[in-house]
C-alpha cells in the first residue's frame, strides 16, 4: 500500500509541485498493478532527480577509492594498507567511509580473502599473498548520500579454479544487471545469477544479498541472488540498489566468526567470490552507477 497523500499537498517526490500535478497518476498506476497482485515499491525506494544526482556524486568517490585500490592489490599487500588507502582517498574527496562504526563494524573497508564470503577485516596481520583471491568492498558517504560497490582481485599467479570462480562470479553479476528491466521483477535478477552459478557447479549464498542504497547504507528492498523469474517486487524507474552475488565453489552454507561476529566464511572452507555494483532502474532499462 502506498502512503496516502492529499491532492493539494506537495508531492512526495520533492518536486515542490502539488501531488495532483505530479506523481498522482504514477501512484494510481502502481496501485492498479498492486490490485492485480503485484508487489510494488514504497515511495522511499523511488529516488527523485536530485537524489539520483547526489547519489551519483557519492558513487564517483567509491569508484575513485576502488581505482586507487586497484594499484596496490599485489602479493604482499596487507589489510591495514588497504584500510589506510580507503581512508586517505575517501577523506581527501570530502567523504566518509560508510563501513566505519556501521553497526559497530571497526574498519573502513571489508577485505574478504579465499574462503571468506564477506565482511573480512582489513587486519595488519593479514598479508595477502600470491594466489589469493580478495574482494575489496568499499562504501562511501558524500554529503549524506551513500554508495557501495566491490571488486575482486587475483594476486599474482592464481590457480585456474580460482580464476574461473572470479570470472564466473563477475558474469553472474553482469547477468543479474542485464535482468533488470523497468516493470520487470526483482526475482528475475536472482534467477539469472543462480542459473549461471549452478551451470558452473557453484552455489550462491542466499540469505546475504543486495539492497536498496543511497539515502541510507542498507535500504529496502532486499535483493536476493537466487530467485524465480517473474516473482518479487516490481522494478520501477528511480529505484537504486546493489547487485552483489556471493558465489561459493562448494556449498552455499556459511558461518560467522564467533569471536568478532562479522567475518563470514564458507562452511566447507572452499573458496568464495563476490562482485558488487549499484544500479539505477531507468525508463528504458538500467544505469550502472558504480562498480
Ligand atoms: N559493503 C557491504 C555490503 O555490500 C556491507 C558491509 S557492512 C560493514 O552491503 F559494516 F561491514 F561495512
Ligand atoms: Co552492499
Amino acid at each position: 500500500m502506498l502512503e496516502k497523500l492529499g491532492r493539494n499537498l506537495p508531492c512526495w517526490c520533492g518536486s515542490g509541485k502539488k501531488y495532483k500535478n505530479c506523481h498522482i497518476h504514477f501512484d494510481e498506476e502502481l496501485e492498479a498493478l498492486e490490485k492485480q497482485g503485484e508487489e510494488i515499491p514504497t515511495h522511499r525506494m523511488i529516488k527523485n532527480a536530485e537524489q539520483i544526482a547526489r547519489i551519483k556524486e557519492s558513487c564517483k568517490v567509491n569508484i575513485a577509492v576502488l581505482d586507487a585500490i586497484d594499484k596496490i592489490m599485489k602479493p604482499g599487500v596487507r589489510g591495514d594498507e588497504i584500510n589506510d588507502l580507503v581512508n586517505e582517498v575517501t577523506y581527501s574527496m570530502g567523504a566518509i567511509p560508510a563501513p566505519l562504526h556501521y553497526e559497530g563494524y571497526p574498519y573502513s573497508v571489508c577485505t574478504s580473502v579465499n574462503s571468506q564470503v564477506c565482511h573480512g577485516f582489513p587486519l595488519k596481520s593479514r598479508v595477502f599473498k600470491e594466489g589469493d583471491i580478495v574482494n575489496v568492498d568499499c562504501s562511501s558517504i558524500l554529503d549524506g548520500y551513500f554508495s557501495d560497490s566491490s571488486r575482486m582481485y587475483c594476486l599474482g599467479e592464481v590457480s585456474p579454479a580460482r580464476k574461473k570462480l572470479v570470472e564466473v562470479t563477475r558474469e553472474c553479476m553482469k547477468l543479474g544487471i542485464e535482468a533488470v528491466k523497468p516493470y520487470g521483477h526483482l526475482g528475475d535478477i536472482g534467477a539469472a545469477i543462480d542459473a549461471h552459478a549452478r551451470a558452473n557447479g557453484y552455489r550462491v549464498v542466499d540469505s546475504i544479498g543486495g539492497h536498496g542504497c543511497g539515502i541510507e547504507f542498507h535500504e529496502d528492498p532486499f535483493v536476493s541472488h537466487v530467485g524465480e523469474a517473474g516473482t518479487g517486487m516490481l522494478l520501477i524507474p528511480g529505484m537504486i540498489f546493489t547487485i552483489e552475488p556471493m558465489v561459493n565453489a562448494g556449498g552455499a552454507d556459511y558461518i560467522t566468526d564467533k569471536k568478532n561476529n562479522w567475518e563470514v566464511y564458507t562452511r566447507d572452507g572452499k573458496d568464495s567470490a563476490q562482485w558488487e555494483n549499484m544500479i539505477l532502474v531507468t525508463e528504458t532499462g538500467y544505469e550502472i552507477l558504480c562498480w
